[in-house]
């Protein structure tokens, strides 16, 4: 469709209102501004992958819900496989999790956080309850917690660490949450390996918990598309419901089970990224103007006086971060994502010539 042609009229307004994901990604020699692994899997582990891939049948459809890689997660995870799903990565799952609960409902999520949450609670029709994180984007525990009282949300979203802020909510505080409401909290912890931290031993006790990853981060697979969701199997049951079936094809699979049956590779990115993001931190916060966000991520956000002025030489230094200011809370705020060590010297020279 060319850019001037209107859409058709049955378009719903919904999907007319909100704006396509589009990303500006001007040219750039290092790549710091989505938060994916700097690193590629070990070349012995991907050559195992694709010798999987070649004896698999790719004229058959693989199993509905990718069981294999289910279960492998629930060995993992010390949960049950019927209380795993998974899809081709975890913003997919994000959409099911909305349609399956509140559909013209009420979805509460913390402002600022990742922007998925609101694009799909638009999307279909519901309202949605912005909770502000304190200004060091920490919880506001007793807020929170009033909103799940009065308000009722049908579905609530954190994201652990959380996104794009890059801070850790206490376990205390989340459990709190979680037995506030009976209805859903998703706990997104798509940099849980980087933080070390889980709500999993949770799910037992907590039946409205559930907690979503993705092998998108820490486990190099951005490009394979794998997310998965651990909650109680009757949860499962009905999210699975509006997730197509295939939906995570027989390749990605295959590469996300071999993956995680040799995942020492992500102890040693883990290891890597909090040693380098240590030195970006202090490196950022010895800059004049610069606030800087403690992380436990492989991300670290930022606040400067002039976030275009900033972002543009970046960019001219060939290094593509991300801008995301917006808002009050994220006022002049920039995210980068932690690199190879010499991506991240690169960065950092480029930002004190700046200063
Ligand atoms: C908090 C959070 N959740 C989910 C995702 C996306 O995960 P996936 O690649 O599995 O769709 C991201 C990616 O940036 C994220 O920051």
């Amino acid at each position: 469709m060319s850019r001037k042609s209107k859409p058709a009229v049955s378009i719903r307004r919904e999907v007319r209102a909100v704006s396509a994901y589009h990303l500006n990604q001007p040219v750039h020699r290092m790549k710091l501004n989505q938060n994916e692994s700097a690193y590629d899997l070990p070349p012995a582990l991907k050559a195992r992958i694709l010798k999987k891939l070649a004896k698999l049948q790719w004229n058959r459809y693989p199993s509905p819900y990718a069981d294999g890689l289910r279960e492998r997660i629930a060995q993992r995870e010390g949960w049950r496989a019927d209380g795993v799903l998974v899809a081709n990565g975890s913003n997919v799952l994000t959409q099911s999790l909305v349609m399956a609960t509140a559909v013209g409902g009420k979805i509460a999520i913390p402002d600022p956080t990742f922007s998925l949450y609101e694009l799909y609670g638009r999307l279909f029709k519901n309202q949605l309850v912005k909770i502000p994180l304190q200004k060091d984007f920490s919880l506001d525990l007793d807020r929170f917690l009033s909103v799940l009282k009065q308000k009722k949300p049908d579905l609530t979203f954190i994201p652990n660490p959380s996104a794009p802020t890059g801070n850790l909510f206490p376990k205390k505080e989340l459990t709190q949450l979680v037995k506030a409401t009976s209805n859903i909290i998703v706990v997104d912890e798509a940099y849980y390996p980087f933080s070390g931290e889980t709500l999993v031993p949770l799910l037992k006790r907590q039946h409205n918990l559930v907690i979503m990853r993705t092998f998108s981060k820490a486990f190099s697979l951005g490009g394979a598309r794998v997310g998965y969701i651990l909650g109680q199997p009757a949860v499962i049951q009905e999210v699975q419901k509006v997730l197509p079936p295939f939906c995570l094809n027989a390749l990605s699979a295959a590469v996300a089970e071999t993956a995680l049956s040799s995942a020492g590779y992500v102890d040693k990115i883990v290891k890597e990224v909090g040693q380098e993001r240590e030195q970006v931190f202090q490196a950022l916060s010895a800059l004049p103007g610069i606030e800087v966000f403690p992380s436990m991520t492989n991300f670290i956000l930022f606040r400067t006086r002039e976030p275009e002025r900033v972002f543009k030489a970046l960019v001219k230094a060939g290094v593509l971060i991300r801008n995301v200011s917006d808002g009050k809370r994220l006022k002049n705020c920039l995210r980068v994502t932690i690199g190879k060590p010499r991506e991240n010297r690169q960065f950092i020279k480029a930002m004190q010539q700046l200063s």
